[in-house]
């Protein structure tokens, strides 16, 4: 979104909320003197970028927003306030591991103090298929090659305080790439009618292939296992892994270039469950910024690794 629609967007008075220190903090910077009038800038983005022409509405929203790589979000209209800027929740539920070709209910579940109607969009990045399990509150579409599950115009439940969730099932690809991502972006709207007064949130979930799938054909005795969880984690994440033998294991932290941020267990280990949180440090204690991270467990001549998402006060993805 142009900076120039973002500035206006923040200085309308009446929807700034003063709780979170945060927005304050961002308010300081508000004064800006281009001051639209919200609908004329919401219909300018309205048919400036919705896809194939069609004016996105609440029953609708258009397909692309999700926050995925290459994607926008809600936040392209519903601009009023800095993305994760509000004091909602927005999650998203399923598998932490998957088995190819089995289906899974996943769950997004928003909510937002004040709020009183809702909206959502959540894609599995590029993998398996989505299936609609409540007709009335969700739909399906597709564009680009990837799918999209989101409200329905009943499914935005006006008048709701919230929280408000909406179920739909996916069936894992076969075969399958080692973790399927999802991202979704969540509207936590004031029922004004107009893409002013609403706060955008972003969230993803990382779900792993079984590791009994990728190592139990070809590795003898019991598989490595690696969860972190929770996973989005809200600034830190716990570690659980299991060896299959005593054993010299490495468990390192990666960013998404390879880079090894953090090295967490490098040590005898004995056979069995091994937990540890890890606070989201990297080098010398210094917090990480909020993204994806792979955790990579090596032991004796394995290895697996598997996404954490770490999540950053206000900041989202
Ligand atoms: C291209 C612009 C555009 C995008 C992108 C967009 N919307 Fe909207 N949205 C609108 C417009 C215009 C309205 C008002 C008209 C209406 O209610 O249909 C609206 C209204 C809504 C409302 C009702 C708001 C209220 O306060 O009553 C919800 C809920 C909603 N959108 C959800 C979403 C979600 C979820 C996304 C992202 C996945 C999204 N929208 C992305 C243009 C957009």
């Amino acid at each position: 979104m142009p900076a120039t629609l973002r500035g206006a967007a923040r200085v309308l008075p009446r929807f700034r909320r003063r709780r979170d220190p945060r927005r304050a903090r961002g308010a300081r910077h508000a004064l800006s003197p281009r001051l639209f009038p919200t609908p004329l800038w919401a219909l300018a983005l309205a048919t400036g970028l919705a896809p194939r022409g069609a004016l996105a509405n609440s029953s609708a929203p258009p397909d692309g927003m999700t926050g995925a790589p290459g994607e926008g979000t809600c936040h392209a209209c519903h601009g009023s306030f800095p993305l994760n800027s509000g004091d909602g929740l927005f999650t998203i539920a399923g598998p932490e591991l998957f088995a190819p070709g089995h289906t899974y209910t996943i769950t997004v579940t928003i909510s937002d103090p004040g709020q009183s109607r809702w909206g959502f969009e959540i894609t599995p990045l590029d993998q398996g298929a989505c299936a609609v399990t409540d007709p009335a509150h969700t739909q399906l579409s597709s564009s680009g090659g990837r799918s999209y599950v989101k409200q329905t115009s009943a499914g935005t439940f006006p008048g709701s305080p919230g929280p408000v969730s909406w179920s739909f099932d996916w069936t894992a690809p076969v075969p399958s790439p080692p973790e399927v991502m999802f991202y979704a972006a969540g509207n936590a709207a004031n029922g004004n009618g107009l893409t002013s007064g609403d706060y955008i949130y972003t969230a993803a979930f990382a779900a792993a292939l079984d590791a009994a799938d990728v190592h139990g054909a070809t590795s003898p005795g019991a598989p490595l296992a690696l969860l972190g969880a929770p996973n989005p984690a809200p600034g830190s994440v716990r570690i659980r892994f299991e060896l299959p033998d005593a054993g010299h294991a490495r468990l390192d932290v990666l960013d998404a270039s390879g880079r090894i941020v953090a090295r967490l267990v490098d040590a005898f280990a004995a056979a069995g469950r091994h937990e540890l949180l890890w606070s989201g440090a990297g080098e010398g204690q210094r917090p990480l910024p909020g993204g994806i991270y792979f955790c990579r467990l090596s032991a004796g001549s394995r290895t697996f690794t598997r996404p954490v998402v770490l999540l950053r006060a206000g900041g989202g993805l």
